[in-house]
């Protein structure tokens, strides 16, 4: 594979998450493990053509899949994307439905987050400041590319939610049945592990940011079973292709 070497503004970033290490339909063009101040990020950017339009792909566990939520450097992840000149990213999650409406296979395009995480790095400004930065965070979600998002998954008849609140756990560990009821009584509609700190981090950054999320599971003590790796699988199969026709679709709505 060819280093990339044109060095005009790209456009959409995708960052890939379980069950989307690569992007079908994606023509690369080239590919580069680029160094940043915060380390390497998860894996080589992947710099394609989906359409006419300029994407580059991150695959957030790393290609093979083999960072788990918890050591991802997001970090590095997000500064390796803007540094490629990316102003717009998607970050696709699977995630556990709580919603009655969210169940395996269902797309949601998460509105708020809350953050359950800890001792994630999980901002840039920290170290050696000149002034304490606290970011504005009320909306954590790119309103426009939300709504380009919802707009083409409703070109394509996909029923997909256009609201839900992303809880983000610590991982690696899947919740107890009373993780979730406390979080559904915070007002969660979907729990995934790597929702956070990367939405804080590209708002830190300045990048327009929004999360496509992928129910993969019911989420803990919402059947009657335990959850397992088999049904995660089966819901990854019947729905991805969902995540994928949205994002093939996506830069021609942002960019015409
Ligand atoms: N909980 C947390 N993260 C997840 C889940 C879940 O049930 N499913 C997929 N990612």
């Amino acid at each position: 594979m060819t280093a990339q070497t044109d060095k005009a503004p790209q456009r959409l970033g995708i960052i890939g998450g379980t069950g989307l290490t690569e992007l079908e339909g994606l023509q690369i063009v080239g590919e580069e493990m680029p160094d940043t101040p915060w380390g390497a990020p998860s894996a080589p950017l992947v710099f394609g053509e989906l359409g006419e339009h300029r994407v580059v792909f991150l695959a957030r566990h790393g290609h093979p899949h083999r960072i788990p939520p918890h050591q991802v450097n997001y970090r590095a992840n997000l500064w390796a994307l803007k540094q490629a000149g990316v102003r717009q990213i998607v970050g696709v999650n699977a995630v556990g439905g709580i919603h009655p409406a969210m169940g395996p296979a269902h797309v949601v395009v998460p509105h708020q987050v809350i953050d359950y995480t800890w001792g994630r790095a999980h901002t840039y400004f920290e170290g050696d400041l000149d002034h304490v930065t606290h970011i504005d965070f009320t909306y954590p979600y790119h309103e426009g590319l939300r709504q380009a998002m919802l707009t083409v998954a409703d070109q394509l008849g996909l029923n997909c939610s256009n609201f839900g609140v992303y809880g983000a756990t610590q991982g690696p560990r899947l919740e107890t049945a009373a993780e979730i009821v406390r979080m559904e009584r915070d007002g969660c509609d979907i729990v995934g592990m790597t929702g956070m700190p990367e939405a804080a981090l590209a708002a830190e950054l300045e990048l327009e940011y929004a999360c496509l999320g992928l129910v993969v599971n019911w989420a803990a003590g919402k059947t009657d079973h335990i959850i397992t790796m088999e049904e995660i699988q089966q819901a990854i199969d019947a729905g991805m292709s969902s995540v994928r026709s949205i994002l093939a679709r996506l830069p021609g709505q942002l960019y015409g």
